[in-house]
């Protein structure tokens, strides 16, 4: 079987990394924080940026969860125009415009998940795929965008009844932030598998000989 390197940016949780690896791929979760999943031989806990330069990897695929606080319309009675914060929200379109295209330069596969927000309004990205988790086997409702560059819709894996909004129902803590904003175990595993599978055919389909993927990566803190 074809081994993708995968590298999940802004992710501490792991999620999607782990999916990733169940299947096999050589997946690396990315975020200026420690990773709270419990792999990291698997975390690369440094900048997105320098994640995505780092010498000895070469990304297949790239998939992003930027911050979203400022982007988000949930985060308009404090970020939108005329508000206080409009300047961050500025700044934050900016930093996500830069990781998008620059993400995009160096790797042919890229996907980069935010809610509801004004990325399309402010910046300049295609147009995105929503998905919520009850379409994945979670019932509940979230409302993503999945922003995609060479890759397919993800296709809804096991539609379930119940919409309830447990994310906005988290009694406070010092997690909250961290639970909300983790990746829902289903549509990981959906990520990990439509795009995985997707990926490998087009190689196949291509005959490209990929000679340039390392297979047994170095562990990350020997590259630094
Ligand atoms: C909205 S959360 C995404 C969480 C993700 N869905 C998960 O399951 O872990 C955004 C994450 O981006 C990380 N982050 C912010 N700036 C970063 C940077 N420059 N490089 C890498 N990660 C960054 C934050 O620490 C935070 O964990």
């Amino acid at each position: 079987m074809e081994i993708l390197n995968v590298l999940i940016g802004c992710e501490e949780s792991q999620e999607v990394c782990k999916a990733f690896r169940e299947l096999g791929h050589n997946a690396y979760s990315c975020d200026l924080e420690d990773c709270s999943g419990g792999h990291p031989e698997w975390h690369l806990k440094m900048d997105i940026f320098d994640a995505i330069d780092l010498k000895g990897y070469d990304w297949n695929l790239a998939i992003l969860h930027p911050p979203c606080t400022a982007i988000a319309v949930s985060g308009n009675a404090t970020y939108a125009i005329g508000k206080l914060k409009y300047n961050e929200r500025l700044k934050a379109i900016d930093w996500t415009q830069n990781l998008w295209d620059y993400t995009k330069r160096f790797c042919p596969y890229v996907a980069l998940e935010n809610p509801v927000g004004c990325l399309n309004t402010l910046g300049s990205f295609p147009k995105p795929q929503y998905i919520q988790p009850w379409q994945f086997g979670h019932g509940e409702t979230k409302k993503t965008g999945l922003w995609l560059h060479n890759l397919p819709n993800l296709k809804p894996t096991k539609v379930v009844e119940g919409r309830e909004q447990k994310v906005w129902k988290m009694p406070p803590s010092a997690d909250r932030q961290k639970l909300r904003s983790k990746t829902y175990t289903g549509i990981a595993a959906a990520m990990a598998e439509q795009w995985s599978e997707f990926i490998i055919n087009a190689f196949e389909k291509s005959n490209v000989r990929r000679e340039k993927i390392n297979y047994g990566q170095v562990a990350p803190a020997s590259i630094k």
